[in-house]
């Protein structure tokens, strides 16, 4: 810079330019980065108004504190102006974020999806329903039995051919997994005084799979005793049942049958529940699907668990659940009830 006036005028007009310079570059930058790189140029460490304050040195002494004041002018006022710039960049930026980052509060949440019960323990409720309702009280029995409550106490002995109508699963010569929830009535007798009112529900095992049959599926048994108990007992309140399962308008009939626990012994039919009993591919053309077996308890089974036949009698049922399902809800295939694919079970 040189010396007297004129350099002075033209240290004023230069500062005037740049200071015009600077302000349009600040003006342009479009985001704080922008900004940034503009003020490094101007005022960082090697900046042009850094470069200006160290010439001040080459300057004669009287000229310097007016040259320095209005260096120092400039840079102020740049520094102004950028910190101005900033902030008016950084509330562009914060309301542009807001913007792009807008959130409708007023839409509904995502629900998370409900669980819902299995189609089995649906049907198992209606049935428990049922008998709670009528005064029978639920009790249970272990899944592994022994041969003797399987079978010898109800009136199944040892190489008795009527084994053969239940494929067992043995875990050893004396120990089973129960093929039938009757076993319950047997330990239930055993270990209450009557009047007996109960139902057992429970997993029974048999070495059978179609789409009727489940190695694993779960039946419903059902025991009466006290004195006066007759067969009219049993129709009444399975009739009842039925209605209430599957309908008021639902026909019911029973069938003899054979239980070796059982005397008399039926089975319960209801009218088709698919073609109403005109005959279809699920009743296979007969109008009536079996639901249970039933019957008059054997004196020769109230006698083992203790009971005097001659003062007692009682009647029995046991059903299956998955029955009961399938034909509560038009399930086809036994084996969908345990494959667990969601998009089946939703739909009950
Ligand atoms: N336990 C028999 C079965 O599994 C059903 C039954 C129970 C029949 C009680 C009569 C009385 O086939």
């Amino acid at each position: 810079m040189e010396n007297g006036p004129s350099s002075w005028n033209e240290l004023q007009e230069r500062v005037t330019q740049l200071t015009q310079e600077c302000q349009r570059e600040i003006e342009q930058a479009a985001n704080g980065a922008a900004l940034q790189e503009v003020k490094v140029r101007w005022l960082g460490r090697k900046g042009v108004v850094t470069q200006l304050l160290r010439g001040l040195g080459d300057l004669p002494a009287t000229e310097r504190p007016r040259a320095g004041q209005v260096l120092n002018q400039l840079r102020q006022q740049l520094e102004a102006s950028f910190a101005q710039r900033e902030s008016s960049i950084i509330a562009q930026e914060k309301a542009e974020r807001l913007e792009r980052e807008r959130l409708d509060l007023t839409l509904p949440g995502r629900r998370a999806p409900l669980g819902h019960l299995h189609p089995l323990t649906q049907a198992l409720g209606e049935i428990k329903a049922f008998f709670i309702g009528m005064g029978y009280q639920v009790v249970e029995g272990p899944e592994v039995e022994t041969d003797y409550y399987n079978f010898q106490a109800l009136n199944v002995p040892k190489d008795h051919p009527a084994r053969d109508m239940q494929a067992t699963f043995y875990l050893a010569p004396d120990l089973v997994l129960r093929t039938q929830t009757s076993p319950v009535q047997v330990r239930t007798m055993e270990r209450q005084k009557p009047p007996i009112r109960i139902i057992a529900p429970g997993k029974v095992y048999r070495n059978d799979a179609d789409i009727t049959h489940s190695p694993m599926f779960h039946q419903v048994e059902g025991l009466v005793v006290d004195e006066g108990i007759r067969f009219s007992d049993l129709k009444g309140t399975l009739i009842a049942f039925a209605k209430a399962l599957f309908g008021q308008d639902r026909r019911v009939r029973f069938r003899p049958s054979y239980f070796p626990f059982t005397e008399p012994s039926a089975e319960m039919d209801i009218s088709c529940t698919v073609c109403g009993g005109k005959g279809c591919r699920v009743c296979k053309g007969e109008g009536w699907l079996e639901i249970l077996g039933s019957g008059m308890v054997h004196p020769q089974v109230l006698e083992m668990a203790g009971y005097d036949p001659e003062r007692l009698t009682g009647w029995a049922f046991g059903m299956g659940v998955e029955r009961v399902a399938m034909l509560r809800y038009g399930i086809e295939d036994i084996r969908l009830l345990f494959e667990n694919d969601r998009r089946f079970l939703a739909e009950f």
